[in-house]
């Protein structure tokens, strides 16, 4: 029996700036962005749309009835959560009609819980062939206007159903994990932005990459040329890259322009939403599925999953005879390109609309799962 991703999905709020827009407004060569960081388009989200809506919105299109009775675990990888005590799994849960008993809950570790939610529910399906698992990655990255991470920003969710016999992708038993205490990138409760330290954090990246590759190739004796591809956590789609480079340059040249066009083929999404933290490596990996024509079945694909603070795993998977059959590209393109361009005052304005919990409200927003309002300290939710 083999276990792994069957079906995945992204949802990302209807709102973007470009960061021409963004680079002038700041006063900055646009160049920086589109080449140095790499991001050419970045998301925003309305304060009427939350990690509970975009993980809904996501995990509605890949959901059938059957799917929700099979599902017996809800798991939230999420460093954006809405309550210090109450999982925002268990909301999603009752919005998606899921039967219930089922476990629901939140996992934290930076940019890495969608990953130790992926192995969780990986090792729940190898004891419960029968059962499915909803992992979700959401998160709305935000680290404050003018900031030096705010062209590093975005928002939105990615659903994965997690099942025996898998039709995208099998799940090798593999993974090499790494833990570092290090203060890279943290926010403290109740601090609405993270702090910090973008050169060690990038500098940690690449290192922890370098690490836990070395490792793998050193347990298993596989070299790049057993991957098809290498997909990354993508904070901006800059940072994968110069780890790949990292470890790549003694390669042919040949073996090295492979690699770096499949890496380019996995940041088309990215390039347009920017930071999802904990689902960028997921919408790397949906995007190299839908963007590549280079990929087969029984093909092997290495993942790189990194969280500040830091927790770092590559882990491998096997491409499933018909995956193509399994992806939505044409659904993903219309959801980007659907989107309406904010001009930078008006999101520096939406930017600033943060909820305020303690005051009575309601929205009026035409996204299929969106909050309704909040009455007494609680978000209620439209409902599609
Ligand atoms: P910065 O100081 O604004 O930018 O910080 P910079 O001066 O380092 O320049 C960035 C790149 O643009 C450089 O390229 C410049 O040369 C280039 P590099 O040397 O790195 O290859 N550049 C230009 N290129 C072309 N034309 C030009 C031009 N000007 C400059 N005219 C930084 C950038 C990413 C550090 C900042 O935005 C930041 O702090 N972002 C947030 C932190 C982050 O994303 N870190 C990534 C690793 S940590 C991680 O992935 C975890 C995370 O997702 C959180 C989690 O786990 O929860 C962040």
């Amino acid at each position: 029996m083999t276990v792994g991703i069957d079906k995945i999905s992204f949802f990302v709020p209807p709102y973007y700036i470009d960061m021409t827009d963004l680079a002038h407004a700041r006063d900055v060569d646009p160049n920086k962005f589109h080449i140095g960081i790499g991001q050419d388009q970045m998301a925003v989200n309305p304060a009427s749309q939350d990690i509970i809506t975009f993980a809904a919105n996501a995990a509605e299109k890949i959901l059938t009835d059957e799917d929700k009775q099979a599902i017996n675990m809800v798991i939230v990888g999420t460093e954006s959560s809405i309550d210090e005590s109450k999982a925002s799994a268990v909301v999603l849960h009752r919005l998606m009609g899921i039967q219930p008993f089922a476990r629901s809950f939140e996992i934290k570790e930076a940019c890495y819980g969608a990953t130790a939610g992926l192995m969780l529910a990986k090792n729940h399906i190898q004891q419960n062939p029968d059962k499915k698992v909803l992992v979700i990655a959401a998160d709305i990255a935000k680290y404050g206007l003018n900031s030096g991470g705010e062209p590093t920003q975005g928002a939105g969710a990615v659903a994965m159903l997690i099942s025996s016999n898998p039709k995208i992708l099998v799940l090798n038993d593999d993974n090499v994990s790494l833990t570092q205490d290090i203060y890279d990138f943290w926010r403290p409760t109740n601090h609405a932005y993270p702090i910090v330290d973008g050169p060690l954090s990038n500098e940690t990246y690449i290192a922890s990459f370098g690490k836990v590759w070395q490792e793998y190739v050193r347990r298993t004796g596989k070299t790049f040329n057993d991957f098809a591809a290498l997909t990354f956590h993508i904070p901006y789609t800059k940072m994968g890259k110069k780890a790949l480079l990292a470890q790549i340059s003694e390669l042919p040249e040949e073996e090295q322009n492979r690699l770096l066009a499949r890496y380019e083929e996995s940041i088309v999404y990215s390039r347009r939403i920017g930071n999802l933290y904990t689902g960028s490596l997921y919408l790397g990996l949906v995007s190299l599925l839908e963007n590549s024509t280079f990929l087969n079945a029984g093909d092997q694909i290495g993942l790189f999953s990194y969280g500040s603070g830091a927790v770092a795993e590559f882990f491998t998977g096997e491409l499933a005879a018909g995956y193509q059959e399994q992806l939505n590209p044409s659904y993903h393109q219309q959801l980007l390109a659907d989107r309406s361009q904010l001009t930078i005052s008006e999101y520096e304005t939406m930017f600033s609309e943060t909820l305020d919990i303690d005051k009575d409200q309601s929205f009026n927003d035409a996204t299929p799962f969106s909050i309704r309002g909040i009455n007494n300290t609680i978000r209620t939710y439209k409902e599609n």
